[in-house]
């Protein structure tokens, strides 16, 4: 049986009675089945991540009819997630007794008595659309959370599939129509995001310019990412010059650019798009702002627009992102996708959230391992 709520620190008696409340709509009055007794990063206010979070004992969960019980096995720690402890993202759980983390892989642990989902012991599934709180090792949710995936591929892949390695498809298809030969252009290319573009690109024949920032090991990050597949890679100081287009040669002038950085890396995006090209911002890394100069509308007709993969998975896309899923791990399978982890035990939790958070210089995605 589970410990009564009253026995349990303030905090956690809540995320008790959160969780009791979700899945009493799929309890049976027989089902006596129980998560085993969970550890979660959690976090009752925003603040700094290294200041609010906390690893905690979560008492077991029933499991109801539909639910299935899963033992988390990685996660990662995307910015986004940062972000919402930050209480800066504009969609966030709710607090106190928050769990962190939003997306991940895991093994089905238990099932509900009335679960009707081809789902059997052992099967790896991740949350898809992602959902919060992959930051714990069992996790029970409804039935239709959870998507099956392959488990023929590394476990960290399957944990990281969803937030970047589909923003970076989407974006590839969703603003402007390439054609194989065109190229595009991009910044922040060592995000996770920024090597699936150049490896997504390459499998339709698209061209890639890639734009990284100064900083200590940036020649050894010009070759790792021409290895995967980039045709130009260039520090933000190369490109302090009039005329950058002079440095693509034969490759096409862009019609498309993505920009995660901002500030000056945005401009630099501008510099290279071609009349009425169009870029995309999906995040800001380096925490300034797009400047964009009056001459760029009028003598180029430079459009900018937004994406935000939350908001494409939630109008009507489920099926499709699941779709999505199942092709990026097929290239994963194939080694036609691959980026840079760094897997970190469960017990190095804040080790793994200071790299994340760029306290000891640039770093691989930390995924944790439970
Ligand atoms: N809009 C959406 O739906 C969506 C979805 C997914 C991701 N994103 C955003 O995409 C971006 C990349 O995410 P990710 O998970 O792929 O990244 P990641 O793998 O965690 O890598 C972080 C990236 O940010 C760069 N960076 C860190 N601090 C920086 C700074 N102060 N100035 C400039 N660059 C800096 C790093 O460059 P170094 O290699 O030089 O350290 C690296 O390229 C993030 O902004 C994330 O929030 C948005």
């Amino acid at each position: 049986m589970a410990p009564p709520s009253r026995l349990l620190p303030p905090a956690l008696r809540i995320l008790h009675r959160c969780r009791a409340s979700t899945r009493s709509r799929f309890s049976t009055a027989a089902s006596s089945l129980f998560s085993p007794p969970s550890k979660a990063v959690v976090y009752d206010e925003h603040g700094p991540p290294e200041q609010v979070l906390k690893v905690a004992d979560v008492p077991p969960v029933e499991v109801g009819g539909r639910d299935v019980c899963v033992r988390m096995l990685a996660a990662p720690i995307n910015p986004s997630d940062i972000n919402r402890v930050e209480g800066v993202y504009p969609v966030r759980p709710p607090l106190p007794a928050a769990v962190g983390g939003y997306e991940g892989v895991g093994q089905v642990h238990a099932l509900g008595p009335a679960v009707t989902a081809p789902l059997s012991l052992g099967d790896w599934v991740i949350p898809s659309p992602p959902s919060f709180g992959t930051w714990q090792t069992h996790i029970v949710k409804h039935e239709s959370v959870w998507h099956k995936v392959r488990d023929d591929v590394p476990m960290e892949y399957a944990a990281t599939v969803t937030v970047n390695p589909l923003t970076a498809l989407r974006m590839l298809q969703d603003f402007v129509k390439l054609n194989s030969g065109d190229s595009i252009v991009q910044n922040g290319a060592t995000s996770i995001v920024g090597q699936c573009v150049i490896q997504l690109a390459k499998v339709q024949g698209i061209h890639t310019i890639n734009i990284i920032r100064d900083r200590p090991g940036s020649e050894e990050a010009k070759d790792k990412l021409k290895q995967l597949g980039a045709d130009e890679v260039f520090t933000e100081s190369q490109l302090n010059i009039k005329d950058v287009k002079s440095l693509l040669g034969a490759l096409p002038v862009p019609a498309l650019g993505f920009n995660c950085v901002g500030g000056n890396a945005a401009s630099l995006i501008l510099k290279f798009l071609r009349q009425g090209g169009t870029m995309v911002t999906y995040g800001g890394m380096s925490k300034r702002p797009v400047t964009v100069p009056t001459s760029y509308f009028i003598f180029k007709d430079i459009s900018l627009r937004g994406f935000w993969l939350q908001k494409w998975m939630n109008s009507d896309k489920a099926e499709d992102c699941r779709i999505m899923i199942d092709y990026l791990l097929g290239l994963v399978h194939e080694g036609k996708l691959k980026y840079e982890m760094e897997s970190i035990p469960f017990g190095e939790f804040s080790l793994a959230l200071e790299k994340a958070m760029g306290k000891h210089g640039s770093q691989p995605k930390q995924v944790i391992r439970f």
